[in-house]
C-alpha cells in the first residue's frame, strides 16, 4: 500500500497467533477507520484478548501483518507501539497496586517526552471522570470496579493514544456504571482518538459502536457497519439469543 493518506488507523490482515503450539488464532482481519469506535465481540475463549494482546506488541504473531497508517509495524516492540498511539487498557485493569490515582495516571504517561504537558493532561482526566478527582489521592486498588476502570481508562489515556485498545470494557459493572464510561468514551472519541472495544454484551457493544466484529473461535466472522452486524441471522441467534 502506498498511498498512506488513504490507510485506515488499524488494519489487521490474516492473524494467526499461538502459544507455544497450541493455535488459538486462527484467521483474524479487522479494520479500524480513523476516528471510528469498533466493537471486537465474540464469545469467551474466542481469542479476543489475545488478538488484542498481538495488536498491542505483547504476543508474536505467527503469521499475518498489522498495520498502522498503512506501515507495517509486525514486528515492532510494544514500547514502539505505545509511540505510534496504540494503548491497551488490559483486562482486569492491572492497576499499580499500592500507589494512589494520581500516581496511576501519571505512569500512564511514561512514554511520553512532554512531562509538563501530561502533567496538564491529568487535569484532564479527572475532568472526563469527576470520581477520579475526588479520590486522587487514594490507593488504586481500593477503588470500585467502575472507579478502576475509570482509572484504567484514564491511564490509558495518557499515554495520549490515537487508537486506545479497551479489553472487556463492562465486565461485573453496573449498568449504570457502564452508561457512565460510554458517555466519557463517546467524549474521548469526539475529540479524536478512535476506539477498539472488547465487549461481552453485545446490545451495549451494538449501542456505541460504528463497526462490530465477531471472532468466533479464533476465525473473524461478520464485521462491517455495526447496523449490518447487528442484523445478520446468525449473529442474532448466537449472541443475542433472537
Ligand atoms: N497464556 C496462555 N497460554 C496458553 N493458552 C492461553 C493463554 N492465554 C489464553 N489462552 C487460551 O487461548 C484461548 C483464547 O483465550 P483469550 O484470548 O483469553 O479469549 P477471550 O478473551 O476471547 O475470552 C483460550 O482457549 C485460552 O485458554
Ligand atoms: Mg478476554
Amino acid at each position: 500500500m502506498n498511498d498512506h493518506r488513504e490507510a485506515p488507523l488499524l488494519d489487521v490482515r490474516s492473524l494467526a497467533v499461538s502459544y507455544g503450539d497450541v493455535e488459538v488464532i486462527w484467521q483474524a482481519d479487522l479494520m479500524v477507520p480513523k476516528g471510528s469506535i469498533v466493537a471486537l465481540i465474540g464469545s469467551n475463549g474466542a481469542g479476543k484478548t489475545t488478538l488484542l494482546r498481538t495488536i498491542a506488541g505483547a504476543l508474536p504473531p505467527r503469521q499475518g501483518a498489522i498495520r498502522v497508517d498503512g506501515t507495517d509495524v509486525t514486528g515492532d516492540t510494544a514500547r514502539d507501539r505505545v509511540r505510534r498511539g496504540l494503548v491497551l487498557v488490559p483486562e482486569g485493569r492491572r492497576l499499580f497496586t499500592g500507589l494512589s490515582v494520581y500516581d496511576n495516571l501519571l505512569l500512564g504517561a511514561y512514554a511520553r517526552a512532554d512531562k509538563a504537558e501530561a502533567k496538564r493532561d491529568v487535569e484532564r482526566m479527572y475532568a472526563l471522570f469527576p470520581r477520579l478527582a475526588e479520590r486522587r489521592r487514594q490507593d488504586a486498588s481500593t477503588l470500585s470496579g467502575g472507579e478502576q476502570q475509570m482509572c484504567a481508562i484514564a491511564r490509558g489515556l495518557m499515554a495520549a493514544p490515537r487508537l486506545l485498545l479497551i479489553d472487556e470494557l463492562s465486565l461485573g459493572l453496573a449498568p449504570s456504571v457502564v452508561e457512565e464510561l460510554i458517555t466519557a468514551l463517546k467524549r474521548i472519541n469526539r475529540d479524536g482518538t478512535s476506539l477498539l472495544v472488547v465487549e461481552q454484551d453485545v446490545a451495549v457493544a451494538f449501542d456505541f459502536a460504528d463497526l462490530a466484529y465477531v471472532l468466533d473461535q479464533g476465525r473473524s466472522g461478520a464485521g462491517g457497519p455495526v447496523a449490518d452486524v447487528a442484523a445478520d441471522p446468525a449473529v442474532r441467534r448466537a449472541y443475542l439469543g433472537i
